[in-house]
């Protein structure tokens, strides 16, 4: 019963097939190999367009390298309070953008609302004296475990280019919420008018493997320099390419994507059946939230099941005595029987 963090299962054979594959002889090192080619050939078919891809190893290496691609003096960013740049990667964006400030907005199961948008942007004017709105961050799937619909990031992202920011979409699960969704990556992105994607490969069957994926060059134009300083320009470009190709050939990241969420959607659906545990709110993705006794969650933890709890305040209604809040995380390696002996111990 491993529900803690989809980033505690390993890679998939796919996935550890091309990095033996990719191991044989000599290639040429920082992305001039032929395979790094083809994989950005991969991207650009995906996204229907031509895009930039940036390889890093981590989510938050994305993030903030791609936001502080956007730096100015006194830039702030707007993000949803319950953002991973806000609360769980220690000040890497501020760290790596000299200095620029991420403004946390009210949410709602992880989403920021257009009305809440609207009034914050009304707090930080143009040439007000608060500092200069540089970019507005959007998490889909969200920290939640819930998705935006490309009308909602389109109607953010228009607000948003109507004062001039960039729009970033922090990705690190992207195969959730496309999977979730049925939209089409474009759709969910650059025709929505989203800027540059954080794509995360390491939560959904990779081994290490995450990329920048600008739509708009023109905005991050010292990307690759800022890379370079972070340490984030990976040798062995090689075999991150050879985890995307797996990744992206035949469409294997939108079944293991997929089959995260449905597990996801098993213990949803036992949950909303049961008369012992409920949700804490309803998602859609590979995240789960739900309202357990103590007495269940002791069981389970007994019986070697790994799962976190997960911060009350988040909560619409407060717990009843002797309640406790978990998140469930699922993914590609989920199994049907785990699931359903989670179900039963609850
Ligand atoms: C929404 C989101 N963004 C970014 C990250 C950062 O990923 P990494 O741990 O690879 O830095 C995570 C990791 O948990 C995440 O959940």
């Amino acid at each position: 019963m491993n529900f803690a963090r989809d980033n505690w299962a390993g890679a998939t054979p796919e996935v550890m097939a091309a990095l033996a594959r990719a191991n044989d002889g000599f290639a040429p090192a920082y992305g001039g190999d032929a395979l790094t080619g083809r994989v950005k050939q991969l991207f650009a078919a995906l996204f229907e367009r031509e895009v930039e891809v940036w390889f890093t190893a981590t989510g938050t290496a994305s993030n903030s390298l791609g936001l502080a691609a956007l730096s100015r003096p006194g830039g702030l960013i707007f993000c949803s309070s319950e953002a991973h740049i806000h609360v769980d990667e220690w000040g890497a964006t501020e760290f790596q953008s000299g200095g620029m400030k991420l403004i946390p907005m009210p949410q709602a199961d992880g989403k920021v609302s257009a009305a809440d948008f609207a009034t914050t942007l009304r707090r930080f004017p143009e040439g007000g004296r608060f500092g200069t709105p540089v970019a507005l961050s959007l998490t889909n799937a969200t920290e939640c475990g819930t998705v935006y619909a490309p009308g909602e990031v389109a109607e953010l992202a228009g607000m948003a280019r109507e004062r001039g920011l960039a729009v970033h979409m922090d990705g690190a699960r992207f195969g959730n919420a496309v999977a979730a969704l049925g939209a089409s990556p474009a759709a969910a992105t650059w025709q929505a008018g989203v800027d540059f994607l954080s794509f995360g490969g390491t939560k959904n069957g990779c081994w290490a493997a995450e990329a920048i994926v600008v739509f708009a060059p023109d905005k991050l134009g010292d990307l690759a320099a800022r890379r370079q300083r972070a340490g984030q320009t990976l040798s062995k470009a090689r075999f991150v390419a050879a985890q995307f190709e797996a990744y992206l050939t035949d469409g294997n990241w939108l079944r293991w994507a997929g089959h995260a969420n449905l597990m996801a959607e098993r213990l949803r659906a036992g949950l909303r059946a049961s008369s012992r545990a409920r949700l804490g709110w309803e998602s859609t993705a590979n995240e789960v939230f739900a309202v357990l006794s103590s007495e269940s969650l002791g069981h389970i933890r007994a019986a070697g099941g790994s799962l976190h709890e997960w911060p009350v305040e988040a909560l619409a209604a407060p717990l009843a005595e002797g309640e406790v809040l978990v998140r469930l995380v699922t993914s590609w390696a989920t199994q049907a029987d785990e699931v359903e002996r989670f179900l039963s111990m609850v």
